[in-house]
């Protein structure tokens, strides 16, 4: 099969590429190979090529700085995956994209799980361009996979490597205790996209992080743990942690969509402990 990877260099592009490499042919184009906010560039490279998927793993990820830098947000979050679905609309191409929890406020009640279609509502500016980016697939192609996603971690910097981190320069540590969510293994999600193309599912929008829900500060507590770290960790409320893009307190997606396809997904706790042994961290 014949797949193209937008934003090559990112993290959860790095986990997708390993996994495909083997028996696919692949063609992985960084920001510079490959601008997707460039419509004439992506109209020429998909033409040129003729991929039978493009996987877009292309996107502007610094939550926090998106509230200064709208403009470039919305041109990679929103027109970036616009062009394209034009362009796999036009030359038949089936696009996987990645989408995010942030597409819902987190105002839900705790005890409850985000489902597909549920009402949308984002509220900080990458929320608000990636809602735009899914709604700019749906009107412009019919063959598409939105995944929605949440607190990858992977290949590169992340959550896990900075707690890390952090526990060898502090005796103590604060985390939020009151946002919830499914920390998910860049790996894990590859994984998941593999299936979904070897097994077809039908077209449409899925929640696609690692199975169970959990706080950052269980997160944390659960990284020490495994990795023999004495560290203490505190649990803080995320007022006490204010960020200039508000956090979702409920991030919970259900993955009950997807596991309906029979997709298998391991549970958070297995991928957060196989990320370790691959950073060789623990054996
Ligand atoms: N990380 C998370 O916790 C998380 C949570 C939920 C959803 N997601 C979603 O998951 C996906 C993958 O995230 P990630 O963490 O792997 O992101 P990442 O590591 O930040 O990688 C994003 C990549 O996109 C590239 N890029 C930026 N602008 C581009 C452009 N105009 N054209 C082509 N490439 C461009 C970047 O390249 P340059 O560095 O060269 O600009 C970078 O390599 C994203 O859609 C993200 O929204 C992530």
């Amino acid at each position: 099969m014949k797949i193209l990877i937008t934003g090559a260099k990112g993290m959860l592009a790095k986990a997708v590429i390993n996994k495909l490499k083997d028996e696919n042919q692949l063609i992985c184009t960084d920001s510079q190979e490959l601008d997707i906010t460039d419509k004439n560039m992506v109209m020429e490279y998909v033409e040129k090529e003729k991929p039978e998927y493009i996987i877009n793993c292309a996107a502007y990820t610094a939550v926090d700085k998106a509230e200064e830098e709208e403009e470039l947000a919305e041109k990679v979050n929103s027109e970036g995956p616009k062009n394209l679905a034009i362009a796999a609309g036009k030359y038949n191409c089936i696009l996987v994209h990645i989408s995010t929890d942030y597409v819902f406020n987190g105002d839900l009640d705790i005890n409850k799980t985000y489902k597909e279609n549920d009402k949308t509502m984002p509220v900080t500016v990458y929320g608000k361009t990636k809602k735009q980016g899914e709604d700019n697939i749906i009107q412009n192609s019919s063959k598409y996979y939105i995944l929605r996603t949440a607190w990858l971690y992977g290949e590169g910097n992340n959550f896990v490597r900075t707690m890390l981190k952090l526990s060898k320069e502090k005796e103590e540590l604060n985390v939020v205790n009151d946002q919830h969510g499914s920390p998910t293994y860049t790996e894990d999600l590859a994984s998941i996209i593999k299936q979904i193309i070897d097994k077809k599912i039908p077209y449409g929008i899925y929640h696609t992080t690692n199975i169970g829900y959990t706080t950052w500060f269980d997160f944390t507590k659960k990284i020490f743990e495994l990795s023999n770290i004495s560290c203490k960790v505190n649990p803080v409320t995320s007022e006490e942690f204010v960020r200039p893009a508000k956090r979702p307190k409920n991030s919970k997606l259900s993955k009950d969509k997807i596991l309906e396809e029979g997709i298998t997904i391991p549970d958070w706790e297995d991928g957060l402990k196989r990320y370790l042994i691959a950073e060789n961290v623990i054996s």
